[in-house]
């Protein structure tokens, strides 16, 4: 513990003198969301990471998540230096949405106004018309809905399936999913809410369909801390990421939260409720970038200014 004291002072030294910001997604571990809330930085889900790190003034940010939220940052703000602990923090729905696969895809479908999740590489939201989170998603498919416009989605399929059944849009959609999110199971989670049958049940909407169909809220990180915190229950069952407990029982203190089954009886899962990609982002790492200046984010210029189109317009609609 003492050693870990050190590292932190270490750390809050180096962010000064650096005129740098700590931004984190709640999926970190709990020691980065503290340090980042101590420090003057921020920890949000990635529509508000975004804002944040665009609106601070701090000439370095360190993104403290996986490689899109960075790359988001640096799409919004070229002329400030993006640092992250680790490069090696990749998402599955970017790795499987890759490029040079989404591209000609697009260009099968040019009647299709092209919305993809910001869990994308600069290449994928560079080919898009508009960029979401979780948190705007069905607002802006249906206004463009409303528009009578027909939609190629990418590349989540639950979240995509999840907003098709809400707005009734023409949607071409991917067929990517998370590691974690798809792991969560309907029939053991039915089992928990038979135990539990006062808990309140919140939902990411990356989770399959029969998850989603359980839930009493669904939405991002940041919406469902919300729903912990207003909802009248006592007792939360939460299909989300394990890291997002920290913040949950600190908004919400008093009340219990129970996370959601990843595996039915004999099965296994691949991550268990936590992201392996989100979980590799430490102290250590993180001390290691501020003494190095190693890990920063650079975005191909030609890249970076069309993906900066779709990535402005997510800003500008949820303003
Ligand atoms: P949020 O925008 O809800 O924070 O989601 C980001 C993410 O990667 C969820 O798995
Ligand atoms: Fe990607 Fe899932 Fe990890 Fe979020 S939790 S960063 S969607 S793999």
């Amino acid at each position: 513990p003492e050693q870990k004291a050190v590292v932190k002072d270490k750390i809050k030294r180096l962010l000064k003198a650096q005129n740098a910001v700590l931004v984190a997604h709640y999926y970190v571990e709990s020691d980065l969301q503290e340090l980042a809330e101590e420090t003057g930085g921020y920890v949000s889900d990635s529509l508000d990471m975004a804002r944040f790190g665009k609106e601070h003034p701090a000439q370095t940010l360190i993104v403290a998540g996986v490689r899109f939220m960075g790359e988001t940052a640096k799409i919004l703000t070229p002329e400030k230096r993006v640092l992250m602990p680790t490069l090696e923090a990749e998402c599955s729905l970017d790795l499987e949405c890759p490029a040079d696969q989404f591209i000609p895809f697009c260009d099968e479908h040019p009647d299709r106004t092209v919305v993809v999740y910001s869990n994308t590489s600069a290449a994928v939201k560079a080919r898009a018309d508009y960029v979401v989170t979780s948190s705007i998603a069905v607002d802006l498919v249906t206004w463009l809905h409303e528009q009578g416009k027909k939609i190629l989605w990418a590349p989540d399929k639950h979240l995509g399936n999840y907003i098709q059944r809400l707005t009734g849009a023409d949607m071409l959609r991917w067929q990517a999913a998370c590691v974690v999110h798809d792991e969560f199971k309907s029939r053991a989670l039915g089992d928990l809410i038979g135990k539990y049958p006062d808990a309140a049940i919140l939902v990411h909407p990356e989770s399959p369909e029969e998850i989603i169909k359980l839930a009493d809220a669904v939405g991002s990180t940041s919406q469902l801390i919300k729903a912990a915190q207003t909802l009248p229950n006592k007792r939360f069952i939460v299909a989300t990421d394990s890291g997002i407990f920290y913040k949950m029982q600190q908004a919400a203190p008093g009340k219990e939260f129970i996370a959601a089954p990843t595996m039915g009886e004999g099965a296994t899962c691949r991550s268990c409720a936590h992201c392996p990609w989100m979980a590799m982002n430490g102290l250590h790492n993180l001390l290691q970038v501020l003494e190095t200046g190693n890990n920063e984010i650079f975005v191909d210029e030609a890249v970076r200014v069309k993906a900066l189109r779709s990535t402005q317009r997510m800003l500008d609609f949820s303003a």
